[in-house]
């Protein structure tokens, strides 16, 4: 967090994965918003964590979509969460590897 002071004193932090999430606001995903701008804004402003905005995994995994690519892209410091968006499990799975 580089210019606000969060509120609330009783935070005390949680952990995903082993990854620590320092403040209590993150920014959810919204599709045709939180591009890459809007995410470095967010994380400039205090959100702990950011999400893109959707990809779909068919998409993403071949690899063509310039769309996809922007999505996806990870301004600034972690973390950052990727919402991958499918139906058939093997396959968003693959996606989540890449
Ligand atoms: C413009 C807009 C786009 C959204 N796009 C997504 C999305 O792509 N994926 C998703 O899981 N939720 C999406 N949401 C839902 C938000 O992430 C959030 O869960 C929802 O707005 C509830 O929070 P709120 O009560 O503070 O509005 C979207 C919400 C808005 C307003």
């Amino acid at each position: 967090m580089d210019s606000l002071q969060h509120p609330t004193s009783r935070y005390t932090g949680f952990s995903i994965g082993g990854v620590a999430i320092e403040a209590p606001v993150g920014l959810a995903p919204m599709a045709g918003v939180t591009d890459a701008p809007f995410r470095r804004l967010a994380r400039r402003l205090g959100a702990a964590f950011t999400v893109g905005e959707m990809v779909a995994t068919r998409d993403w995994l071949k690899g063509v979509s310039r769309e996809a690519e922007l999505r996806a892209e990870l301004p600034g410091p972690g973390p950052h969460i990727v919402q991958l968006v499918g139906r058939e499990p093997q396959v968003m799975a693959e996606a989540a590897r890449r």
